[in-house]
C-alpha cells in the first residue's frame, strides 16, 4: 500500500509586493524510489506550476536543490521520501537570498566568499606560455580532490549557527576552498598572506564548533578535519613567527 505524503511548503515571491511568507500543502502519493526532487516535479506538473525550486543535474552534483527538508538542510534530489516521515515540511535554505519558494540564491554567497579568500591560486610567476605544465606528488592531489569534492550546495553555511547571524564568516564551504589552495603546491602565498585571510573571526576563529556542517555535508566531506588543519597551519605559523622575532 503506497503511503500519502502531505508536504507543508514555504511560499513567498520577493518579487511581488502583495506577496506574503506563508506555506501551502500539496499530497502526493509515494512511488519506489521517490527522490524529493521527483515529488516537487509531480506537484509542480499536476497541481502548482508557480511552485519556484532548483534543479539541474538530479545526482548530486550540481549543488542546487539544497532546502530544509524537516528542519534540517538536504539535496532534495539525493533525499528518499522513504527516509521521511508521511509529513515533510520544506523551507528555503537560510542565509541564502531568497529568490522565491524554495529557490535561493547561492551563487551570489559563494562568488563573494571566493573573492573575499583570494580562492585562486597564487602563482606570482611572469607568465610563460612555454613552461611546462606544473607537477605535483599523487597525495598533494588526493588532498586537493578531497576539499575539491565540494559542490557548494550551501547546506553546510545553512547549518551554521554562526553564518546564520553573521554574514561575514565564511563558514565552513569558505574553510575548505582556502584549505584547498593551502594543499596546492602551486600556489605561492606565504604564511604571513594566509594568516590574513583566515585569522579574524570572519576566518577560522569565527567557527565556535558546533560542527553542524560536517553533519548535513551531502558529499561527506571532513569538514572537521579541515577546520582542525587549518588550526594547525596557523599555529605553526605564529610559532615560526615567533621564533624568528626572537
Ligand atoms: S539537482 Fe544537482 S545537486 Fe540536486
Amino acid at each position: 500500500m503506497s503511503r500519502r505524503l502531505e508536504f507543508e511548503i514555504f511560499r513567498l515571491n520577493p518579487e511581488d509586493p502583495e506577496s506574503e511568507p506563508h506555506t501551502d500543502r500539496f499530497e502526493v502519493t509515494e512511488t519506489p524510489y521517490m527522490t524529493l526532487y521527483l515529488a516537487l516535479s509531480q506537484i509542480r506538473e499536476e497541481q502548482d506550476p508557480g511552485l519556484q525550486f532548483d534543479f539541474a543535474c538530479r545526482s548530486a552534483i550540481c549543488g542546487s536543490c539544497g532546502m530544509l527538508v524537516n528542519g534540517r538542510p538536504a539535496l532534495a534530489c539525493r533525499t528518499l521520501t522513504s527516509q521521511l516521515p508521511d509529513s515533510i515540511r520544506l523551507y528555503p535554505l537560510p542565509v541564502f537570498r531568497l529568490v522565491g519558494d524554495l529557490s535561493v540564491d547561492t551563487g551570489s554567497w559563494f562568488r563573494q566568499m571566493a573573492e573575499r579568500t583570494e580562492a585562486w591560486v597564487h602563482q606570482k610567476l611572469p607568465f610563460d606560455a612555454s613552461a611546462e605544465e606544473s607537477r605535483m606528488s599523487d597525495d598533494d592531489a588526493q588532498a586537493i580532490y578531497d576539499s575539491d569534492r565540494c559542490i557548494e550546495c550551501g547546506c553546510c553555511v545553512a547549518a551554521c549557527g554562526v553564518a546564520n547571524i553573521r554574514s561575514d564568516f565564511v563558514a565552513a564551504a569558505g574553510l575548505n576552498r582556502i584549505a584547498r589552495f593551502m594543499l596546492d603546491p602551486r600556489d605561492r602565498r606565504d604564511e604571513s598572506e594566509w594568516f590574513e585571510v583566515l585569522s579574524s573571526d570572519q576566518g577560522i576563529f569565527g567557527c565556535i564548533g558546533l560542527m553542524a556542517c560536517e553533519d548535513v555535508c551531502p558529499k561527506q566531506l571532513p569538514l572537521l578535519e579541515v577546520h582542525a588543519y587549518l588550526r594547525r597551519r596557523l599555529f605553526a605559523s605564529r610559532l615560526v613567527g615567533k621564533q624568528t622575532d626572537t
